[in-house]
């Protein structure tokens, strides 16, 4: 293995390179804030079993605290909170709390570990929001730790509510006083993302600094808003610079606005990234995830990293055959590392078909479905993928499928081959219908066109394809079309169409065909086309 590669993944080498430079804490801990600012994203909403099922998958997952709500909200949510305390679970189960007596009550009453107490610091939310000075604060302060003290908590956390706005200053009297009368845990939080990983770095380092002058031991705790996308990245540089050692995060970065730092992506770089220890089990992650989606009925977009559907999917030719070479090419991680797919699936299941897909990927793919195909085919089916994929459609994998099989269908030679096809059909008109075949005729070939009527479009068509080729190929007599059946793959109008035919003639050779086209009709004549040809070819045989 090279530098950079472990097992499971294969990450820069020039980290190791700039380790010596950072002084990084032995451990982090993962407080997690799904059920309290997560259940705030817009439109979520818990019942209290949905919240259980997610502390009990969170307390699974290895996550050192439970932010199991803010207790004085509501009746509702003061029972959920008590019932995920009362689950005795491993994780400590926190509470959120304003500066006053009766929300610490309420944290309380819910028999939680920690209490975690917020006032706001910054101007903007003293003079819009409290309407305090900040001697008020710092006196609220420490009113409420002491209080807390009292309760007993077996931990006091303080956050300064829009910590990055505020003035340094007053942020570090903040949390030294909030220190001094008790807090053993302070909390940054960069309430609406609007701070730099660097900036966000240097203001970590400097009240760590501050506190840890007071109690050595202060546990710092990081707090990032995704507002500009930046909430991961602010809470990694932090812990680079200030060795803080633990963070908050919501499973899929869900939370107000534009989320929380995400729980996934946190992990996973300190783990692979980082190299520090946490006591989250990976390979329930992508389970975890996904629950969380269930529930809470976000949707994880299929970029997200880890956990999104795309993140271990490849469709240029290029990629898949690489990946499929060696799957750390085009995948840093293993997929079985967050309990996604394994390595020896990546062929089911991680290439996906597309427009940009090359022949190798066609290729291999069919394979993992029993389907070998020739050269001419696999160029055959790829240009088939590539008209679907212009006209923006995904080919799934059943889409794969019956392309292969309507051309692996096809006779290599074709008595009949269909070159123009034109129906007209409405209301109060009879359907009809021209087509115009290519007719292999001993070594040479004649073409024949000819029109028909039916019931429908399909029946025009099927009529005229008889009589074009009737009386060219006397002897067969008539072909009888026994059964039809159509399945549409998608519910839309557009849908994309495999017609199953089984045609005999009157000797009593039977033999059965498909085709697959977003167009009903022509499925329909292909696979009639398809069906005459293979019965021509059984009886040639015979
Ligand atoms: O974003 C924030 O400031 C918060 C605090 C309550 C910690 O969620
Ligand atoms: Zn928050």
């Amino acid at each position: 293995m090279t530098e950079g590669e472990t097992k499971d993944v294969y990450i820069s080498p020039f980290i190791q390179q700039i380790t010596g430079e950072v002084s990084l804490p032995q451990q982090v801990y993962i407080f997690d804030t799904t059920l309290r600012d997560g259940e705030q994203t817009p439109g979520v909403a818990l019942t209290v079993e949905e919240k259980l099922q997610i502390a009990m998958a969170l307390d699974e997952l290895g996550v050192d605290v439970i932010e199991a709500g803010m207790p004085v909200v509501s009746s509702g949510e003061r029972e959920s909170v008590k019932r995920i305390k009362q689950l005795g679970l491993n994780a400590e189960i926190a509470g959120l709390a304003r500066t006053r007596n009766s929300d610490l009550d309420a944290l309380h009453e819910c028999e939680l570990d920690v209490a975690h107490v917020f006032i706001a610091t910054s101007d903007l939310h003293l003079q819009y929001k409290l309407r305090m000075t900040q001697q008020q604060v710092l006196d609220e302060i420490v009113s409420s730790i002491t209080y807390a003290k009292e309760l007993g908590f077996k931990g006091i956390e303080y956050s300064a509510e829009d910590a990055t706005r505020t003035d340094l200053d007053f942020l570090v009297k903040a949390y030294t006083t909030a220190v001094s009368v008790g807090a053993d845990r302070i909390n940054i939080p960069d309430t609406v993302g609007t701070i730099t990983p660097r900036a966000y770095g240097v203001l970590s380092k400097r009240l760590t600094e501050a506190v840890r002058a007071i109690n050595n031991n202060v546990r710092i705790s990081l707090h990032c808003h995704n507002d500009f996308g930046l909430a991961t990245a602010c809470s990694l540089a932090a812990i680079e610079a200030a060795g803080a050692n633990q963070v908050h995060v919501t499973v899929n970065g869900i939370g107000e606005r534009a989320g929380n730092a995400s729980l996934e992506e946190v992990v996973m770089s300190l783990y692979a990234l980082y190299g520090i220890p946490t006591n989250i089990k990976l390979k329930q992650l992508y389970k975890t995830s996904k629950l969380v989606e269930k529930l809470t009925q976000v949707p994880i977009s299929p970029c997200q990293p880890f956990i999104g559907d795309n993140t271990f999917l490849h469709e240029s030719g290029i990629h898949a055959h690489a990946a499929l070479a060696h799957p750390r090419t085009y995948e840093p991680i293993t997929p079985e590392l967050i309990g996604k797919r394994t390595d020896s699936e990546m062929a089911t299941k991680g290439v996906v078909i597309g427009k940009h897909s090359g022949a190798h990927s066609i290729r291999e793919k069919l394979k993992t479905f029993d389907i070998d195909t020739t050269r001419e085919q696999t160029a055959e089916i790829l240009a088939r993928i590539k008209e679907i994929g212009d006209k923006g459609k995904r080919v799934t994998d059943f889409h794969l499928r019956t392309i292969a099989e309507s051309v692996m269908g096809k006779i290599a030679e074709p008595v009949l081959d269909l070159k123009e096809l034109t129906v007209v059909t409405g209301l109060h008109i009879t359907p009809s219908a021209t087509v115009k075949l290519r007719i292999k005729q001993n070594s040479s070939f004649i073409e024949k066109v000819a029109s028909d009527i039916g019931v429908g479009p399909v029946d025009a068509a099927c009529n005229a394809l008889q009589s074009a080729f009737k009386d060219i190929v006397k002897d067969i007599g008539e072909i009888k079309l026994e059964k039809f059946s159509m399945d549409a793959i998608e519910a839309n109008t557009d849908a994309f169409a495999t017609v199953h035919v089984r045609v005999s003639d009157q000797q009593g050779f039977v033999t059965d065909a498909s085709a697959s086209k977003e167009d009903i009709v022509v499925a329909s004549i292909e696979a009639l086309v398809n069906g005459f040809n293979r019965l021509l070819y059984k009886r040639r045989e015979a």
